[in-house]
């Protein structure tokens, strides 16, 4: 595996890549990586000739009194991971590089970037959207990765790159998840041992919607009151919000029968933890997957 740090020597490797034919596949991360990173690095490695990971802590997507200074840095541990996954090339970027001191632009998907997480974390989805449009520009791919954990994040992103024409595909894998059900995330390392315990409230509550939904329920504000009651069983988790929205537009929706997203996020102590669970249309099969 190749370690770049600078975008250009990046740039030219994606593109010689190209010229030869190959197929480039890109995995954006922040690294602390777990096999939840993992299965879309298998994926890539399964849908591409050459694949491309990065890892970049984005200081832009983290709020001023949110984690950017303590989020979890692991680079040699996550180099040994993507390595033994067969990795080409790991790219990690200096802030410098990405932000040089004069940047101005920024993009934004509007009416999108403020709901869900949007909305607790301003600026967040700016920031993630604006940093993967760099890296877009920088990497080049044929396709890129993105996890199902993340949905609103995804949806945002597969939004931008239509509407700024970028000529890529992109893929969004399924939520990996630990064996009680909560998902990976490399937040969780933050979580005390009752903590961690109480935080599988979270895929508790998805099962409880997934259940009334298999027993033929369609109105939002009926699953949402139950989530909501489920919630309710462990007093030290916060709810921050728990919503069913439209999968692509990230509206909230009353009825479920045409497919949706039931998005929910929650503080367990002082960490922030978020989930959720796709609805297929007019009861199809739906997806927790575990
Ligand atoms: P990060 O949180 O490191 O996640 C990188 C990718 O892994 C994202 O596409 C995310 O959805 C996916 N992922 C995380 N946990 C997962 C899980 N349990 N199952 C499946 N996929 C999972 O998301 C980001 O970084 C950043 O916002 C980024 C897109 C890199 C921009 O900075």
């Amino acid at each position: 595996m190749r370690f770049i740090s600078s975008p250009t020597e990046v740039t030219a490797a994606s593109k010689i890549a190209r010229l030869a034919g190959k197929r480039v596949g890109f995995v954006p991360t922040m690294g602390a990586l777990h096999q939840g990173h993992l299965s879309l690095v298998r994926a890539a490695s399964a849908q591409s000739d050459l694949v491309i990971a990065s890892i970049f802590v984005n200081p832009t997507q983290f709020g001023p009194n949110e984690d950017f200074a303590k989020y979890p840095r692991t680079l040699e541990q996550d180099s040994s991971l993507l390595a033994a996954e067969g990795v080409d090339v790991l790219f990690s970027p200096s802030v410098g590089d990405i932000y040089p001191q004069d940047a101005r632009t920024w993009v934004v998907v509007e009416g999108m970037s403020e709901r869900l997480d949007g909305r607790s974390r301003p600026g967040h989805f700016r920031g993630v959207t604006t940093v993967v449009a760099k890296l877009f520009n920088i990497v080049q791919p044929d396709v890129a990765f993105f996890g199902q954990k993340d949905a609103a994040q995804a949806a945002i992103l597969r939004k931008m790159a239509r509407d700024l024409h970028f000529h890529l595909q992109i893929v969004v894998g399924p939520t990996v998840r630990e064996p009680d059900g909560l998902a990976m995330s490399s937040r969780n390392v933050y979580l005390s041992p009752d903590q961690r315990r109480q935080a599988t409230v979270l895929y508790r509550l998805l099962s409880r919607i997934q259940a009334l939904v298999d027993q033929g329920e369609r109105r939002s504000a009926v699953l949402i009151s139950s989530g909501t009651r489920v919630i309710a069983e462990e007093p030290e988790v916060r709810l921050d919000y728990l919503e069913i929205v439209d999968r692509d537009t990230l509206q909230p929706l009353a009825d479920i029968s045409e497919g949706a997203l039931v998005a929910v996020a929650a503080y367990v102590g002082p960490t922030r933890l978020i989930d959720n669970l796709p609805l297929a249309p007019r009861g199809q099969e739906a997806t927790l997957n575990r």
